[in-house]
């Protein structure tokens, strides 16, 4: 066998599926989910036939005409923590198959919540996170970005809920008696129960098994542009919000489209989550995920908007092939991101965008400094857990390299590259060489003009890499480095700051200060008790660091109001990382002991993570 992934028990000399059908009966009293998986192959094929699972119990395994069982075997007997268990599955000239399983409570794609823990308090509420290998922890499938399958889904639920998938929302029905829909997934005494709905799902386009996503709970929903949607927990105030936030949605549809090609996936809707959603945001196709954060009535929702709609062409269309090329979404969508936020809200804010960017790079290359493979683009990633590596370098480092070719031919050529390099791979899973090959082969000569080697395979960050040139940005920069001379910014140098001119402050500002320097920056503008989580977030992480414990009410009370992981990592590292901290140690141990259970899965992983390595 020759493994295609490293992420990924997908076998080389395998079919690659082409097509799923899911039935899923949703039991919330038991958070499960019980699954019927039919598995369609572009050919026939016998022998041995290898999928991914994690945390899934096999109930059996069928032949979809005769119904009559599959021998299969799961290995090894104890499932890898990370890459779970290879299910195998004898064929016999198949080109189908049926597997029937149950998800368990530890299904690490999926987060439950009690009604207790939702905005309403009236019903519960779970969603996915496929995104990079969880996929497999809902249902049995060859969980690499190199295959691209269309799947149908039935999604079997309490009545008084609501479904949104990442594919087209076909129908809501009534159960059907007797009609063989529920395809093994369960009886149809629960299947067909009075209280029961099917919501019907259905992406025609192929996509990579990480952008399979689904949320059922109590939703509701605002329109916010011709083919744009909003939808979040049913909660007037939310939904207003969330309207309001994303009215700018369809202006950043069309300039995308006029700067990459036609939107292809016809609708954009997004999703509002709860708090302990553990990203910014997930561009899962037909319906991105966002977490509430971001609603705060400033530039930072549109950003993380522009950001997710823009892998609609840079992710969603041309796909990494394998997570070591992970920069090809994330570097891609990064720059696209910025074209986007530059033709909406300016040069000033893309740069302010690109410098905090910038920032974010150096400091992720300083946290790799003893392992600086994860500081490449084109990464080995051969049993490492991508959850524990992810970091800006493919965002930061990748967008950079983009930067560095359009300054060396030109936005318009670089523009006409772009557009030509979608239209080319669009629907393709593509790798780094693919890439580079399309590159010289459209800009000749661009290898001599550009170390293409030192960009891709090389460490660290490379000497033609450039921070932004814009006097806002200047000039934040400078007033932060005027904070290590003693001199705090004046109330009228910081009268038209938002949220990210202070991000871009507070990161700029030495790891750690004298405690009483912290206080008084906070006295005087109230950092810690910002609205916006990436100020609050930075600040709380530099009094940490400057073992200032004034703040522990603070942090422990946004430790616990929410889950994404862009605050908890910095938080909890600050807390538990270098010597004398005892006390915060502890700290941390307990509030997360206590918020546990409100993180996603993955989230819980990430923390336990830190706290494994330093406490
Ligand atoms: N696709 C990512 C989120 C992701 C990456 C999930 C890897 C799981 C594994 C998404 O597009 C993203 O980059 N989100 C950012 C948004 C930001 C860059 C505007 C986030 O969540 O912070
Ligand atoms: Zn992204």
């Amino acid at each position: 066998m020759a493994a295609v992934d490293p992420h990924s028990f997908t076998d080389s000399t395998h079919p690659l599926t082409t097509h799923i059908s899911l039935s899923l009966y949703f039991d919330f009293p038991s958070s499960t989910i019980l699954a019927s998986t039919l598995i369609s192959l572009p050919t026939t094929h016998s022998g041995p036939f290898t999928l991914d699972t994690r945390s899934l119990s096999i109930t059996s395994v069928l032949d979809p005409t005769t119904l009559t069982p599959l021998p299969f075997t799961l290995t090894p007997p104890i499932p890898h923590p990370v890459f779970g268990q290879s299910l195998i599955i004898t064929l016999s000239n198949h080109s189908q198959v049926i597997i029937i399983s149950k998800t368990s409570a530890s299904s690490s794609a999926l987060q439950w919540l009690s009604p207790p823990q939702t905005f309403n308090q009236a019903f519960p509420f779970v969603y996915t996170q496929c995104q990079s290998i969880h996929a497999r922890s809902i249902f049995p499938c060859q969980d690499t970005p190199a295959a691209r399958i269309r799947y149908d889904a039935k999604l079997n639920i309490p009545r008084q809920l609501f479904a949104v998938m990442s594919a087209r929302h076909v129908d809501r029905r009534a159960p059907v008696v007797g009609s063989g829909e529920a395809r093994g997934a369960c009886d149809d005494s629960l299947w067909c129960g009075d209280d029961r709905v099917v919501d019907d799902f259905l992406m025609e386009q192929p996509i990579p098994p990480y952008l399979f996503a689904f949320a059922v709970g109590e939703l509701g929903f605002r329109d916010v542009g011709p083919r744009s949607r909003v939808y979040s927990e049913a909660a007037p105030a939310v939904l207003d919000a969330a309207a309001r936030e994303f009215a700018g949605t369809e202006d950043m549809i069309r300039v995308g489209e006029k700067l990459f090609g036609p939107y292809d996936w016809e609708r954009f809707d997004l999703l509002v989550l709860p708090p302990s959603f553990p990203y910014g945001g997930m561009e899962n196709p037909r319906m991105v995920f966002l977490t509430p954060t971001v609603i705060k009535g400033d530039a930072t929702g549109a950003q993380v908007v522009a950001h997710e709609l823009a892998h609609s062409w840079t992710g969603n269309l041309i796909t990494n092939k394998t997570n070591e090329h992970f920069w090809l979404n994330e570097g891609f969508t990064t720059y696209a991101e910025r074209r986007i936020v530059e033709a909406v809200q300016g040069e000033d804010r893309a740069a302010l965008n690109i410098g905090i960017g910038w920032k974010g790079l150096v400091d992720a290359v300083e946290r790799f400094k003893d392992n600086m493979e994860f500081t490449k683009l084109k990464t080995n990633q051969e049993g490492v857990d991508p959850d524990e590596i992810y970091s800006e370098i493919p965002y930061e480092k990748g967008f950079q390299f983009l930067w560095r070719i359009e300054r060396q031919i030109g936005r318009p050529a670089f523009d006409e590259f772009i557009k030509k390099y979608i239209a080319t791979f669009k629907f393709q899973s593509i790798d780094t060489d693919t890439f580079l090959n399309f590159l010289k082969a459209n800009v000749p000569g661009i290898e001599n003009q550009i170390d293409l080697k030192l960009w891709t395979e090389g460490i660290g960050i490379p000497p033609d890499a450039m921070e932004p040139v814009s006097s806002i940005y200047t000039k934040i920069v400078s007033l932060a480095n005027e904070f290590k001379l003693g001199r705090m910014p004046r109330e009228d140098e910081v009268a038209d700051w938002h949220g990210q001119e202070w991000e871009l402050y507070l990161e700029n500002l030495p790891k750690y200060v004298e405690a009483s320097q912290a206080l008084a920056l906070d006295a005087r503008y109230r950092l810690s008790e910002s609205k916006d989580y990436e100020v609050k977030v930075a600040f709380l992480q530099l009094a940490i660091a400057s073992k200032c414990r004034d703040y522990f009410g603070e942090v422990e009370k946004t430790l616990k109001e929410v889950g994404r992981m862009k605050y908890l990592r910095p938080l909890y590292t600050a807390l538990v990382q270098g010597a004398g901290k005892d006390e915060e140690k502890i700290f941390a141990k307990r509030v997360f002991s206590e918020a546990r259970d409100c993180y996603h899965p993955i989230a819980q992983g990430v923390v336990e993570t830190i706290l494994r390595k330093y406490v």
